[in-house]
């Protein structure tokens, strides 16, 4: 694999060649998953929950996603490396910026953002200060004590339309990418197809540009996984093999299947 750029997928979604992203944070699972031609590495937030043990991705701070951030660059050199702003870090233009700028200097390649509309002046901001900037809709987990628990977002009328409105204005604003999590397929497929930019899905079904998934549950370490989740350890020999069974899967469209989809 030669080193991914913003450009590189880009090109990929206009050439419908889809591509895989995983979490890590480390340099050890990074180098793994590079290894196993993984286009995009995530350090999540998600670490909050299945590295650090909490129930949600509040208690990170901008400082542990340095750390981790850190990590993932040592162990990586080709692939594009996101990591997440998080929880509260990107309210104001100021604190966004400075925030964004300590996980730029740590090794990320991008951010990603949590939300809507109303981030637009934010991301552009990034944007016109060299900050590339991924927009995440749908379920945003940052916000689950508004959203009354972990679920699939979009399956009313109006949400769904809230939500395509919502995917067209961020790409408007300069978002790069766009993750869309646990929504109906119907949904992301729209979206995807009406975006220039590449989308990546989890639980939003087989129609996204790429698909990423917590790296725990595709090892099978996480207790009552999601519907959207597929072990992929339970085939293989080996960490790496399960990584490649992975990537390989993701490219040749055959995860997610129809049972990881919300219809
Ligand atoms: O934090 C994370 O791992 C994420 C993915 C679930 C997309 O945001």
């Amino acid at each position: 694999m030669s080193a991914v750029t913003i450009t590189g997928l880009h090109s990929l979604k206009h050439s419908k060649t889809r591509f895989a992203c995983v979490t890590a944070y480390d340099a050890g699972f990074a180098r793994l998953a590079e290894q196993a031609g993984i286009e995009v590495i995530l350090i999540g937030d998600s670490l909050g929950m299945v590295v650090h043990g909490h129930t949600s991705t509040v208690l990170v701070t901008v400082d542990h996603m340095r750390y981790h951030t850190h990590m993932v660059n040592s162990g990586s050199n080709k692939a594009y490396l996101i990591a997440d702003m998080p929880f509260a870090s990107y309210a104001t233009k100021r604190d966004a910026l400075a925030n964004a700028k300590v996980l730029m200097q740590a090794g990320a390649h991008m951010v990603k953002l949590e939300g809507g509309k109303h981030l637009c002046e934010i991301i552009t901001h990034l944007v016109q200060q060299g900050i590339p900037v991924c927009a995440h809709i749908g379920l945003t987990p940052q916000s689950v004590h508004v959203l009354g628990g972990y679920k699939v977002q979009g399956r009313e009328e109006n949400q769904a339309a809230l939500l395509s409105e919502a995917s067209q204005t961020l790409q408007d604003a300069g978002a790069q990418l766009l993750v869309m999590e646990c929504m109906p397929e119907t949904l992301a497929k729209h979206i995807d197809q009406q975006l220039d930019i590449p989308t990546i899905g989890i639980g939003a079904g087989r129609y996204t540009t790429a698909q990423v998934l917590v790296m725990q549950d595709l090892l099978g370490m996480t207790e009552t996984p999601p519907r959207f989740v597929k072990n992929f350890l339970t085939q293989t020999n080996s960490i790496q093999e399960a990584l490649s069974a992975y990537a390989t899967a993701v490219k040749e469209g055959h995860f997610p299947a129809d049972e990881h989809c919300f219809q």
